[in-house]
């Protein structure tokens, strides 16, 4: 009995926590992208990040107004409809790129299912190749692409980076294939101010382009 009620009350917390890993819900769009996300929570299996990340990449948008957002590693395009999501609310856009394209093809799918579809410029190609020839500049970025590159999509995207906006990349909790060199680097800088968000399972590195006047 007792042991029936234990899980029961585990099971009940485990809804609850889930539950309040999502956004509130204030209009149509939001109902949709949240319906979309929840209906499909148990089946990205492309390397897409977890609930609890796409949660933190939202705050950070939110909390910072964001408005211009790069995203290196689209994928099937779960991390894109969490920065989409606060990008509706901020009035902003997402660019995110992706090699394959059985992915991107399945992004585009998504974005339109949630919703989301004109708050994404979705790219199909090689970001080694795309990020230094982009010409615009962003208030956020986030890395979710092969690791070993991600010190060179950092310099490549640091002179496009406005000053307040941030460089977040992805599984940093990981210390080889690029990812110690690239936070060492980052984290020399005296003009970035880079923090761990360590409740994310795979490590989210978050780092500020301080503003040049201060
Ligand atoms: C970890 S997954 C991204 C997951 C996605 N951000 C999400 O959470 O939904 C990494 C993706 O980066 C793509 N990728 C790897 N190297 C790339 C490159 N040079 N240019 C563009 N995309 C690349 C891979 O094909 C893969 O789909």
């Amino acid at each position: 009995m007792i042991k029936k009620l234990s899980i029961s009350v585990l099971i009940m917390a485990m809804q609850l926590s889930v539950f309040c890993q999502y956004p509130n819900v204030n209009n149509e769009l939001d109902k949709k992208i949240k319906s979309f996300l929840k209906g499909n929570a148990d089946s990205w299996n492309d390397m897409n990040i977890p609930i609890a990340d796409g949660k933190i990449l939202y705050d950070i948008i939110i909390k910072n107004n964001y408005k211009n957002a790069l995203e290196i590693g689209t994928s099937t395009g779960h991390s894109a409809i969490w920065i989409a999501w606060a990008l509706s609310k901020t009035g902003g856009k997402l660019t995110t790129i992706e090699i394959d394209k059985e992915r991107y093809l399945q992004a585009k799918s998504n974005f339109k299912k949630a919703g989301v579809e004109k708050y994404i410029d979705a790219k199909l190609g090689d970001a080694h190749e795309i990020v230094p020839a982009i010409e615009d500049s962003f208030d956020f970025v986030f890395s979710d692409a092969d690791k070993y590159w991600y010190k060179n999509y950092f310099i490549a995207m640091d002179p496009k980076i406005k000053d307040g906006g941030c460089f977040t990349a992805h599984n940093t909790a990981m210390k080889g294939s690029g990812i110690k060199e690239f936070l060492d680097y980052i984290e020399g800088l005296k003009n970035y101010k880079t923090t761990i968000d360590t409740s994310s399972r795979s490590g989210i590195s978050v780092s500020y382009k301080i503003d040049g006047k201060q």
